[in-house]
């Protein structure tokens, strides 16, 4: 479909009448109350935190509200917790570490099968409590729960092989070896977008190399972990091994900062966040693992096959409506292909079915509250009052509340916010580059480098671009990379270290080298 005949269709969402709106919403409503009521019925609603085994509330009573982004209704409340709760979460943690560390590799990879499996066989309950807390569609809350679940099992294998080393010694009296630990209690803050996947990509390598945990899940979204944790217990992870605290995040993360006895860090979110936690973690020099901002570039080439780079293009999006790290945050393409690709590429996003992700069909979800519709709109008008042409999309949905028309922009370029900020909405902006080299020095332009994304049929490109990209991870002619067998992480302000993988474990292992010196020879 050409680019004018996306805009007419684009005209004919604005002639539904509010009495359609409304009517969405009610059936949406219902449709999401009766998920609550089965859920709750079927006891995977839990409405406390976890400290040392015990669910428990705030100690002064406070709440906090947990509420669906695609009604507004309120689902359940939560306890609003702070210092005291997460002290306590932490001093259990540390009494839980001296007995947890001591088990061997197999007896850890054991409960972390079973805690597997338990989240495998309760997929379906865990993806409608996704959908009812974050949003996002059934299909990728499923997919999301399997993620999710895998790291646990993956890690629940590398338990067992927590490898030391034996090094050639350079004097023949002394053995020289190398000892990995576990480097002891954990405190983990994790984003809404994700609300099961960036718990277990952290919490899966550190309980099997021995650690225990205190983690502070997001405030709109704490009842996956808290599910999560339920499910723990169930498979005989020790009671304060992995404890649950949400509420007041910077008393939290204060908390967490200021105790001796929290020696590591690990954190996705905002760069800015990150900043603030990498410089409190220095104070007593904790270990850090930050996942942070992405902007990531998606490249075109003229070369490119054209079915591909836009089924690419759309995925690395609009995963989620466009609210990961990784989504794709300015689609650069080369000017033989843009005028092709703009128009296949707007009709596919014309496609996209915005809903409740609890009804069947829906690709689009809403987007997390009222704050984020408010910034995708903030960046819209940038673009649109320095020139950028909206191809598809550009406003709120019809459906009100915090959905958005999924949103193609033309004519964008680095000058406009959009293009050099990360958006975390459903809005793609296309750039036009002449070059290779403009298109690398375009992508590399920029303090993140978590993701990036090429499309070529040049074998040789393809080589060449990847090596010159400053990035973390790099899909080529491929939009969905992310996969518990690869690194995950970020260049330069995206972060440090990296998650998932053989390597994700070694974040939370300490080397200790051990000398034995005066072995007698016989
Ligand atoms: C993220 O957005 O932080 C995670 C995305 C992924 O794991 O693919």
């Amino acid at each position: 479909m050409s680019i004018a005949f996306a805009a007419m269709r684009r005209s004919s969402y604005t002639i539904c009448t509010t009495w359609t709106a409304t009517f969405h919403l009610r059936k949406m409503s219902a449709e999401s109350l009766a998920a609550v009521t089965r859920l709750k019925d079927s006891g995977f609603i839990k409405t406390q935190g976890l400290v040392g085994g015990k669910w428990v509330d705030a100690e002064d009573g406070k709440t906090l509200k947990v509420e669906n982004p695609a009604t507004g209704d309120l689902i359940c409340t939560v306890p609003y917790m702070g210092q005291k709760e997460t002290s306590q979460a932490i001093s259990s943690a540390y009494e839980t570490f001296q007995s947890w560390k001591k088990l061997s590799g197999a007896e850890r990879s054991k409960h972390l099968r079973k805690w597997y499996d338990l989240l495998t066989a309760h997929k379906e309950e865990l993806a409608q409590l996704v959908t009812l807390e974050q949003g996002k569609p059934m299909k990728e809350a499923l997919g999301e729960i399997t993620y999710g679940a895998d790291f646990v099992e993956f890690y629940a294998e590398e338990a067992k092989r927590v490898y030391g080393d034996l090094l050639p010694s350079p004097l023949t009296d002394r053995r020289l070896l190398v000892l990995k630990q576990p480097v002891g209690v954990v405190g983990a803050i994790t984003p809404w977008n994700f609300p099961l996947a960036m718990i277990t990509r952290k919490i899966g390598p550190a309980l099997a190399c021995g650690c225990t945990v205190v983690v502070k899940p997001s405030e709109l979204t704490p009842l996956t972990a808290l599910a999560a944790a339920e499910l723990a217990l169930q498979a005989g992870i020790p009671p304060g091994a992995f404890n649950v605290v949400m509420g007041n995040a910077s008393e939290i993360g204060d908390t967490l900062l200021a105790s001796p006895q929290v020696r590591k860090i690990t954190f996705t979110g905002s760069t800015a966040v990150g900043k603030k936690l990498m410089a409190g973690a220095a104070e007593t020099v904790k270990k850090v693992s930050l996942e942070l901002g992405g902007n990531a570039p998606c490249i075109v080439f003229d070369d490119a096959e054209l079915d591909v780079a836009v089924k690419g293009a759309l995925a690395a999006k609009f995963r989620n409506s466009g609210q990961t790290c990784v989504c794709a945050n300015r689609i650069l393409v080369q000017e033989g292909i843009y005028e092709k690709f703009a128009n296949a590429f707007a009709d596919a996003v014309q496609q996209l079915q915005v809903g409740n992700g609890l009804t069947e069909g829906v690709a689009q979800g809403p987007l997390i509250n009222e704050a984020a519709v408010q910034k995708v709109e903030s960046f819209i008008r940038d673009a649109t009052n320095k020139g950028a042409k909206v191809l598809i999309g550009g406003k709120r949905h019809s459906l009100g509340m915090t959905f958005y028309e999924p949103t193609v922009l033309g004519n964008t370029n680095t000058e406009m916010l959009i293009s050099r900020e990360e958006v975390f909405g459903p809005v793609a902006p296309l750039l036009r580059f002449k070059t290779e080299e403009e298109a690398i020095h375009m992508a590399n332009d920029t303090n993140a480098g978590l993701a990036a994304y090429v499309f070529t049929n040049d074998i040789s490109r393809s080589w060449r671009v990847t090596e010159a990209l400053e990035y973390g991870l790099v899909g080529v002619n491929e939009g969905l990379v992310s996969t518990v067998v690869a690194p995950f992480g970020g260049y330069k302000q995206s972060g440090l270290g990296r998650e998932g993988s053989k390597y994700g474990i070694d974040e939370y292992l300490e080397l200790k080298y051990v000398c034995l010196g005066n072995m007698k020879s016989a």
